[in-house]
């Protein structure tokens, strides 16, 4: 029996995360090989203001004893954005090292991209996960005073430099990718940047010999995503810019509802977490309206992570059929479907996909 941790969070985390439990429950139903065991966590915003803390002293050693985390998003108003991040997603990040946070971008049927040269688009974005520009090292100091200072320091290590473009190039000659396209600004930030770059050349260089690599500065970079974003296969990132390469990314291909990603160990030392890209959506929260697509996909990746690639296939099929014949979309898509109707439309999908596999 396969145990994930289940923590909805804030916002439409919950209501997609209703969604992803249903597609969840259908598989499980049809395919009775498939034993998962859930146990959700109410870790979150709510939780935070009852106990002034976003998840308890031993949510991490709870944590470690569940095969993978499938979680949704976190952000309220009532707490402060980094008390959320710094005491929720860093720390299992950090302690677990997930150290690749695994962003696919790709154009899907039946959605509009608000690019008009109408190439397909397929890449995935590997970016460093727990350590660069999301250091906790720094200072603020001398507050309130003319000489008032901040400093805040990119920490990056060889071996979480290294780690992250090995992820790269094993996907890459896995999956038959020619080229790595790393993200960088060695031309300003000269100490940090250049050491990304040494070290992601060495690694490229060794791993399989047709791998190419081109190292483009991230500024130029977000304009090929929009220009270009067909000619990217394998994009490796700093924290940083990974973080906002991914964003883009979803924007590209028709929006935030429609991204997953995953936070990996890839040595399955610790439980690699799922999520989708977007945040708590305060904005559309508690409406019913969000699209749920991102975290029914995050819950994909999952499964194939815990060596269940079949069904991974069979969800992400399933979300392919519902958006390439467009009856059922969300807002975000350009439709008006409730997010329990587009939950409803892919569980739905999921059992018609199987009979037309029978049948054929
Ligand atoms: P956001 O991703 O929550 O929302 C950005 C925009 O995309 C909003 O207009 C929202 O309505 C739309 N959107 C997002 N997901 C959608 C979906 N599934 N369907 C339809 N529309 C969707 O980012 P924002 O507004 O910057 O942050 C809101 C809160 O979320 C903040 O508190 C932030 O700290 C938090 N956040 C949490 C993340 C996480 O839990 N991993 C990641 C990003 C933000
Ligand atoms: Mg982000």
């Amino acid at each position: 029996m396969v145990k994930i941790a289940v923590i909805p969070g804030d916002g439409i985390g919950k209501e997609v995360m209703t969604e992803a439990l249903k597609v969840l429950e259908y598989l499980q139903r049809d395919d009775s090989s498939l034993q998962i065991d859930t146990t959700i966590f109410p870790w979150s915003s709510d939780y935070y203001v009852q106990h002034g803390r976003m998840m308890p002293k031993d949510a991490l050693t709870i944590l470690k004893s569940y095969d993978a985390i499938l979680f949704g998003a976190i952000g309220d108003a009532r707490v402060p954005d980094d008390v959320t991040v710094w005491e929720f997603i860093m720390p299992i990040r950090k302690q677990f090292q997930q150290y690749v946070n695994f962003r696919p971008v790709k154009s899907l049927k039946g959605v509009a991209s608000p690019l008009t040269n109408g190439k397909d688009i397929d890449m995935v974005i590997f970016r460093e996960n727990t350590e660069g520009e999301y250091s906790n090292s720094g200072g603020h100091i001398y507050q309130h005073q003319p000489q008032e200072m901040a400093i805040q320091n990119t920490i990056m290590t060889r071996l979480g430099v290294e780690k992250i473009v090995q992820a790269a190039c094993s996907y890459a000659s896995q999956y038959g990718k020619s080229k790595i396209t790393s993200a960088t600004k060695s031309n300003a930030i000269i100490h940090a940047m250049k050491f990304w770059d040494e070290h992601t050349k060495n690694i490229v260089a060794q791993a399989t010999p047709t791998l190419t690599l081109e190292s483009i500065y991230i500024d130029a970079l977000v304009a090929y995503f929009v220009e270009r974003p067909q000619d990217f296969q394998v994009v490796v990132a700093s924290n940083l810019f990974g973080d906002i390469l991914s964003d883009l990314g979803s924007a590209i291909v028709g929006g935030l509802g429609l991204s997953p990603s995953a936070n990996v160990n890839p040595e399955k030392e610790f439980p690699s977490m799922f999520e989708p890209v977007h945040g708590s959506a305060p904005d559309i929260a508690g409406k019913g309206i969000a699209n749920p697509i991102a975290q029914i996909w995050s819950l994909a990746l999952l499964l194939g992570h815990i060596g269940r690639p079949d069904a991974e296939k069979r969800v992400v099929r399933a979300i392919e059929a519902v958006l390439q014949e467009g009856a059922v979309k969300t807002a975000d898509i350009g439709g008006q479907a409730t997010t329990s109707q587009m939950g409803d439309a892919i569980c739905q999908a999921l059992v018609n996909k199987k009979h037309t596999a029978r049948g054929v």
